[in-house]
């Protein structure tokens, strides 16, 4: 049994040994594909793979008719918009993804980003503080629920909405949950976004909703940059000279943003939500354990294609 990891941007070296011990304690095999930069070299390690382990790497119809012997790949990390579900299905692969693992690692960050945010990116000047804060969690997943642990150690008020997740599970953690998105926006100083990349979420960070948030409102993204609708926030901070958009996901705009909200914008030059040695090591090796339960136990749980 071969299980090839392929990662264009690599895994730590301590996640590669960990991912590699579970493996070969299995008696597979392990092959290491890593910053590959052209798709050729994908195409053609992939060919004998019959599990794949990849992080942000892309997928697609192509790369499934190569992959002849693949029974299964798994996406070690949470978001997984990267892989194209129809085709595995059409090929007969099972794809996973791994969620939770890196979820304290990005929550962390949002924190990080906001602290430089209400300190005005360091510049020197006085800056603001974040206990007393209404905060809302768009979004109560993995990340969302590490953010409000976090949060109240930082005294926020603590808000959030979540299209799927039962009220009294957000209420249980001491969480506001309000009654719709816009209640959330309405209220909270503070908005961090959690929401997965889906047809329903995408572009759907507009004009009309961020324009809900109080006066010196700030906008956190580590979710996906494709939920938000970047022409409209562009307009909207253009009008109002008080918001501040944060995000750990570089928008296609970005220049744009950065020439035109010098001071109340920032990105990340790369996304670092999940770039912790931990966060690395428990997506890595809980890929591995997966792809080792699934052979010999034909485990499917974190399955995510039909
Ligand atoms: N910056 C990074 O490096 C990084 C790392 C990990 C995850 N992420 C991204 O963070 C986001 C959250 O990850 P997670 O691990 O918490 O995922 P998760 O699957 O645990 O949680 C997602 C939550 O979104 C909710 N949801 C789905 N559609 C919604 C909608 N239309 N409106 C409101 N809520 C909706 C779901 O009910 C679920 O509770 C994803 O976009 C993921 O891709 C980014």
């Amino acid at each position: 049994m071969k299980v090839l990891v392929a990662t264009d941007k690599p895994f730590a070296k301590v996640a590669v040994d960990g991912i590699r011990k579970e493996i070969e304690a299995a008696g597979f095999e392990l092959a290491l594909l890593e910053k590959y930069g052209e798709k050729a070299k994908l195409l053609e390690a992939v060919k004998d793979a019959n599990a794949l382990i990849i992080r942000s790497d892309v997928i697609d119809a192509e790369v499934f008719d190569a992959a002849k012997e693949l029974k299964i790949v798994v996406r070690a990390g949470a978001g997984y918009d990267n892989v194209d579900l129809a085709a595995a299905t059409a090929h007969g692969v099972c794809v996973m993804n791994t969620p939770g693992q890196n979820s304290n690692a990005v929550a962390e960050l949002v924190f990080g980003l906001l602290v430089y945010a209400v300190r005005n990116f360091f510049n020197g000047t006085s800056g603001t503080e974040l206990k007393g804060k209404k905060l809302g969690i768009h979004a109560f997943g993995n990340v969302g629920r590490n953010v409000a642990r976090i949060a109240k150690g930082f005294g926020m008020e603590i808000y959030a909405f979540d299209a799927y997740c039962p009220k009294n599970v957000i209420e249980e953690a001491g969480v506001k949950a309000v009654d719709s998105v816009e209640e959330l926006y309405k209220t909270c100083d503070v908005v961090s976004l959690h929401i997965p990349a889906t047809a329903e979420t995408k572009n759907s960070i507009n004009y009309a909703l961020v324009n809900l948030m109080p006066k010196g409102a700030i906008l956190v993204n580590t979710a996906r940059k494709e939920v938000i609708n970047e022409a409209e926030l562009i307009k909207l901070m253009e009008e109002r000279a008080d918001l501040k958009y944060i995000t750990d996901i570089m928008p296609v705009a970005n220049e744009e943003f950065a020439t035109k909200f010098a001071g109340r914008y920032f990105s990340t030059p790369k996304k670092m939500g999940a770039q912790t040695a931990e966060a690395n090591i428990n997506a890595g090796i809980a890929a591995a354990k997966q792809i080792v339960g699934f052979f010999k136990d034909g485990c499917e749980k974190f399955r995510v294609n039909k």
